[in-house]
This record gives C-alpha cells, structure tokens and sequence, in this order.
C-alpha cells in the first residue's frame, strides 16, 4: 500500500473516501463540506464510542466517522485499533484512496500509529490461495494521513515498521515444508543484500557441531532439514550506546521430537519459529530506518522432530559455554537452540540481551494472548524492555526469576535438567535455564507463546501477528540517543 502525509485539507486529496475521528467528550472540530456531522451524532447515527464507525456521503465521496471514545484514553495503540478497523470498512466498500484526518493535538506516535495500524489491518496472507477471495474487498492502493502540520517522518515510519510487521507475518504464516530453517536464512539473505549497514553469516549443521555447540546440534539431529544459524551484523550511522542483541528461537516445526507432541493443533507448532521472525522483520526495520546503534541479531533454525538420529530423554548434551544438559524431556527443545545462540551473541559482543521465542505453554495458561512473559537479570533493563512494549503496543508482564527456581533444574548426572519432571512454574524455569548462557550480560527473556498467532486483534488478522517487531524496533530506537 502506499503511503503519505500531506498537509492538504482531506477533501482536497481527491481521496474517495475520507475518515474522520469524534472523541466522547468534545464537539466536532469542523463539519463535512455540505454535510452535517452534528446531525448525525445528535441523530445517535453516528456515535463517538470507541470502534464505533458510521459511513455517511457529502461532497461527491464517502465518509467514514470512526469514534475514538474518550480522548485522554485515547493512546496510540487506540489509534491502530480505530484505523484498522476503519481500513476493514474501507476495503469492503470499495474504497481506492482512503484518506485519515489526523484528529487534532494528538502526538507523532498517535500519526505513526494510524499509519501502522492500516498497514497491519491491511495484510492478508494468500500465497498458496490460488484466486483472489469473493468475500473480500480489495486493499485500498493508497493511505493519506491529513494534517495541520508535517507528520511525514511518523507517518513513514509507521509504514516501515507495519510492512516489517508483516514480513514475519510472511514467514510465520508460511508452513513448515515450505519455510525450511534453509528457506528462512534465504529470507535473512534477502534483507542482507539490501542494506550495506547489515551483514549476514549462516552456520549449517556441520559448523554448528565443530563449533561444540551441542544442544542446538541435538535438537537438529532428528531433522534432515539443515539447521541455520543465522547472524546479522547492523552497524548503523554515527552509531553508539551499547551492543545490543536480539535472539529468535526458530523451530520452523516443532512435533516435539521424541517426546511427542499430541496430534491435536500440532499444525500450529509451525508457527514455533515466531522468535526468529520477529528478530528478522525488526532488524530489517532497524535498518530501513537507518538507527544509529549496534545490534547483533541471532537467529537458530531447526526442526523437532523424532526419527532413528534424534536426541532421546536421558541423553546428556554439551552446550557451547561447556555446561552439560540433560535432555528431560525432547520437547523441550527451544531453551536448548537459545542456549547456544544466547552464548554465540554474547561471544560475537552483545552488551544488553534480549531473546524472543515461543517458548512453553504455560505463558499461554498465564497470561493468554494479552501479555507475552518477560523474565530477566537486569532491572533497569527490563525496564527499559517494558518501557518499549508499552510504547509499541506489545505489552509485558514481568515474572519473578527467585533463586528457588533455579533449583529445580540442577542436574543429576549433567549439569542442568531442559525441564522439571513435574511441570512446576514452567515458564520461570525455562528462563533459569536459558540464564546460565547469558555470562551475566543485562538479559530480559520474552515468552510469545501466548502472543504470536491469533490474538484476535483488530491489526492482526487470524494466523501470525508479527508479535515483537514493533517492540524490538522502540528498544532500538530508545537506544539511539
Ligand atoms: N514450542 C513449545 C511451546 C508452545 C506450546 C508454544 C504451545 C505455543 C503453544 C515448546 O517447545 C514446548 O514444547 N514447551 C514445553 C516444555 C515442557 C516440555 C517443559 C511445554 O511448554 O509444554
Ligand atoms: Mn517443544
Ligand atoms: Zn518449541
């Protein structure tokens, strides 16, 4: 879709279609061009209640009036809500040019907001659909965002980050046969090539085991798919401030391995890669965007599956930092593949970590889809961590990391246990396993299990949502001063 700002009048756009916000606790700031919009509000036509949304026709062209509730409540992550769905409305109606008039003394977030929110609502994943589909309404070709004033800078970066957004949408929602660890580190080659500023370096199976890195290798035993360590180098311009460094677990399929998964939804472990794509899409916005800092962002690509190779329960592995793990449980598997990516992004000089992966079930029992888990060393970092979420949109809850936990996991004839027999704090002790990789690097750890595919919001349609792009991309650019 493209995308600009424009300080034009709306009906001066020649747009054929036209939204414009009412907030609850304020009159209108002007009306339509030969219609009456107070009319229709005092008429309870059309109402100022949040997601409410009225069509009305003045001027030779369609209005849309979105209520945006009241306007203290009234933040950004509103403004994607409102414009996706005043864009599924647009779409349905046939709209070509749909222009939004920026509601007045709202901020740059709220513009890149708006911006962001119909680039999302836009998306719509038909790459094995063989024609177009009969319910559906075609994309607008064009968003303009009206405003007193220049908002093109939000506006444009609104567009970057949702079209990053979107990319791992791509990747997420791709299936396991066709988005191979392989077809992924091509995809990261992709967005490589594009930028000088990004450098690329992938491992295959036998670099991964000469480098001892053995608990990833023994994940990736069952799997005749070549597993992919992606890394990508970004130097920004005039770059400072500390090395950041994003980790995604990418288990293109998790089956569980050995340790077998049920049948039921097992489909869904495709999106088991989530992680990695949300590391990807954010380093590629990073870069589109050109943001003065250094990030280093690891990606481990595998498959879980059984066969006669595959790692078994008892199996003792050794990690590339030398710790020793016992294999408890084969489905287990992610913490094993960020072990020794955590490690490597510490070795190739992470300052301040983050890793992002779909990592157990039990954050989706915890906290659903409304907030991804977050567990960490560091508190101001973490701070920091949630500070962008909330900013993004993508909010965090933090759990407790108590030494107690980490006694759960003490090995009997290795170091570590991958997991505690009787399931206790599940999520909490996934994240004491994968602290003993991070050389007491500041580290915040965030589970998406629960965030990463069909959260049933208004950006985000069914399958992937991109969870983690956006809030990668706010820590990067808090980073940069
Ligand atoms: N990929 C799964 C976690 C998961 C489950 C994500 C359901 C989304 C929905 C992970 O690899 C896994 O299997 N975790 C186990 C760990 C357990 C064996 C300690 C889990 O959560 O059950
Ligand atoms: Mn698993
Ligand atoms: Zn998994």
């Amino acid at each position: 879709m493209d995308v600009r700002a424009t300080t034009e009048a709306p009906a001066a756009t020649g747009s054929d279609t036209i939204a414009v916000g009412v907030f609850e606790d304020e009159g209108v700031a002007h009306d339509l061009p030969g219609g009456d919009l107070s009319a229709l509000l005092d008429a309870g036509e059309a109402k100022r209640g949040f997601r409410k949304l009225a069509l009305t026709h003045a001027d030779g062209r369609r209005w849309l009036v979105a209520g945006l509730g009241k306007r203290e409540e009234f933040d950004p992550e509103r403004a994607r809500v409102a414009a996706a769905g005043v864009l599924g409305r647009a779409r349905e109606l046939g709209a070509r040019t749909l222009c939004w008039e920026l509601p007045h003394h709202v901020s740059e977030a709220h513009a890149s907001a708006f911006a962001e929110g119909t680039v999302m609502g836009a998306y719509d994943f038909r790459l094995f659909k063989s024609g177009p589909d009969e319910d559906d309404g075609a994309e607008p070709v064009e968003l303009i965002v009206s405003a007193h004033h220049d908002v093109s800078g939000p506006v444009e970066t609104g567009r970057v980050v949702a079209e990053s957004v979107n990319l791992a949408r791509d990747l997420q929602n791709r299936p396991a046969n066709d988005l191979t660890p392989t077809a992924l580190a091509e995809r990261a080659r992709e967005v490589a090539g594009r930028h000088d500023t990004l450098t690329l370096e992938v491992m295959g199976r036998a670099e991964i085991e000469a480098a001892g890195m053995g608990a990833f290798a023994g994940v990736a035993r069952g799997s005749e798919e070549e597993p992919q360590l992606i890394t990508l180098r970004y130097e920004g311009p005039g770059a400072s401030g500390p090395v950041l460094g994003y980790v995604g677990k990418a288990v293109t399929f998790d089956s569980g391995g050995i340790s077998i998964k049920p049948g039921n939804k097992m489909s869904d472990m495709k999106f088991d890669m989530s992680g990695g794509a949300a590391v990807l899409g954010a380093t590629a916005a990073v870069a589109r965007l050109g943001l003065p800092v250094r990030l280093i962002s690891v990606i481990g690509a595998t498959e879980n599956l059984p066969s006669g190779r595959s790692m078994k329960p008892g199996d003792i592995l050794r990690a590339r930092n030398g710790t020793t793990i016992e294999v408890i449980n084969t489905d287990a598997e992610g913490r094993l593949v960020l072990a020794d990516c955590l490690a490597h992004a510490v070795e190739q000089g992470a300052e301040r970590l983050v890793d992002i992966a779909t990592l157990t079930g039990a954050i989706v029992t915890t906290l659903g889809t409304t907030y991804a888990g977050l567990m960490g060393t560091d508190d101001e970092w973490c701070e920091a961590v949630t500070a962008a979420g909330r900013r993004a949109g993508e909010i965090l809850w933090r759990l407790p990391l108590h030494a107690e936990y980490a006694e759960l996991i003490k090995g009997r004839y290795g170091d570590i246990l991958n997991a505690v027999e009787n399931r206790r704090a599940a999520s909490v002790t996934a994240a004491q396993f994968l602290r003993r990789f991070t050389a007491d690097v500041p580290w915040a750890h965030l589970d998406i299990a629960g965030t990463a595919w069909d959260t049933g919001k208004a950006y985000a349609p069914k399958g992937g949502t991109g969870y983690g792009v956006r809030l990668l991309v706010q820590l990067a650019s808090a980073a940069s001063p």
